[in-house]
C-alpha cells in the first residue's frame, strides 16, 4: 500500500485519472536508486530519468552530450527501485531526430532494456509522426514543449517560451497536435502561467508543469534543484526544498577532521 493508500501502481490510465478528478500529479527527476527509492517511498506519482542527467549528475553544461547508453544506464536502477512510481526515460539529443526507425528502436530500449515504463521526447508538429509510431508501438510516450534544452543553440538559450501571440499559437498547436498523435502527457516547461493553463485546460491529457505556474495538471523539479544540491545557480521556478549541498559539506568536513584527529573510528566502529 502507497502512502497515499489506495493507488499501488501509477500507469498512464491512473495519471488521466487524476486529471479528470482534479488531483495534482507530483514528478521529479532520480538518476539513481537510492534516491529513487526514496522518492517512490514516499509517494511520487512519476520519476523522470531525465536528460538533464548530463547537468546534474555528469557535469555537462548542457543535456546535448548525452547518450542513449547514459541513460539506459541511470534508467536501469531507478526502475529497478520503483514500486508505484512510473519510471520515464527521456530520449537524449539525436535519439529520435534522425528517422522515425532510429525512434522507436530507441524507445523501445528504454522499456526492454532499462524497464522503463515510457519515454519522453522534446518537440511538437515535427516529431509527430515518430510519436505516432512510439505509442502506436504501445509505448506511452510523454511530450516536452515550450522550453525545450535540447535546442538551446535554436532558442538563443534557456528562456521563456510562448511569450508573444504567434508563438503561443505554435504551443497550443503542437501540444494539440502531440494529444492526437497519442501522447498521455504533456511537460510544459518555462511558458507563461496563464498560456500553460489554457493549454492544460484545452487538453485531455495532463500537463505536468516545471516554471509553468499552478494551472498545469501536474509538477515537477529536478531532484538535485529541489534538494539543494547546487549553491551557485537557482532558476526562478526552483524551490530548494532542502539545503543538502549545505548539510554534505559539513559532514565532509567533520568526517575529515575526524580522521585527522584519530577520532573516527573509535571502539564502536572497529571490529
Ligand atoms: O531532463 C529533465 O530533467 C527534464 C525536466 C526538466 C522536465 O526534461
Amino acid at each position: 500500500m502507497s502512502k497515499q493508500g489506495k493507488i499501488n501502481k501509477i500507469t498512464t490510465s491512473v495519471v488521466q485519472r487524476m486529471k479528470t478528478d482534479g488531483e495534482k500529479i507530483s514528478m521529479l527527476t532520480a538518476y539513481d536508486y537510492s534516491t529513487a527509492a526514496v522518492m517512490d517511498e514516499a509517494g511520487v506519482d512519476m520519476i523522470l530519468v531525465g536528460d538533464s542527467l548530463g547537468m546534474a549528475v555528469l557535469g555537462y553544461d548542457s543535456t546535448l552530450p548525452v547518450t542513449m547508453e547514459d541513460m539506459l544506464h541511470h534508467t536501469k536502477p531507478v526502475s529497478r527501485a520503483a514500486k508505484r512510481a512510473m519510471v520515464i526515460g527521456d530520449m537524449p539529443f539525436m535519439s529520435y531526430q534522425i528517422s522515425v526507425e532510429e525512434a522507436v528502436r530507441n524507445a523501445g530500449r528504454f522499456m526492454k532494456e532499462a524497464g522503463a515504463h515510457g519515454v519522453k521526447l522534446e518537440g511538437g508538429r515535427e516529431v509527430a509522426e515518430a510519436v505516432m509510431k512510439i505509442t502506436s508501438s504501445g509505448i506511452p510516450l510523454m511530450g516536452h514543449l515550450g522550453l525545450t534544452p535540447q535546442s538551446v543553440h535554436q532558442l538563443g538559450g534557456y528562456k521563456v517560451q510562448g511569450k508573444d501571440d504567434k508563438t503561443a499559437k505554435k504551443m497550443m498547436e503542437d501540444a494539440k497536435i502531440l494529444e492526437e498523435a497519442g501522447a498521455f502527457s504533456i511537460v510544459l516547461e518555462c511558458v507563461p502561467a496563464p498560456l500553460a493553463e489554457k493549454i492544460s485546460k484545452s487538453l485531455t491529457i495532463p500537463t505536468i508543469g516545471i516554471g509553468a505556474g499552478v494551472g498545469c495538471d501536474g509538477q515537477v523539479l529536478v531532484v538535485n534543484d529541489m534538494l539543494g544540491m547546487f549553491e551557485k545557480f537557482t532558476p526562478k521556478f526552483v524551490k530548494k526544498y532542502a539545503k543538502l549541498n549545505i548539510d554534505m559539506r559539513a559532514a565532509i568536513e567533520e568526517y575529515i577532521g575526524e580522521v585527522k584527529d584519530r577520532k573516527f573510528p573509535n571502539e564502536e566502529h572497529s571490529f
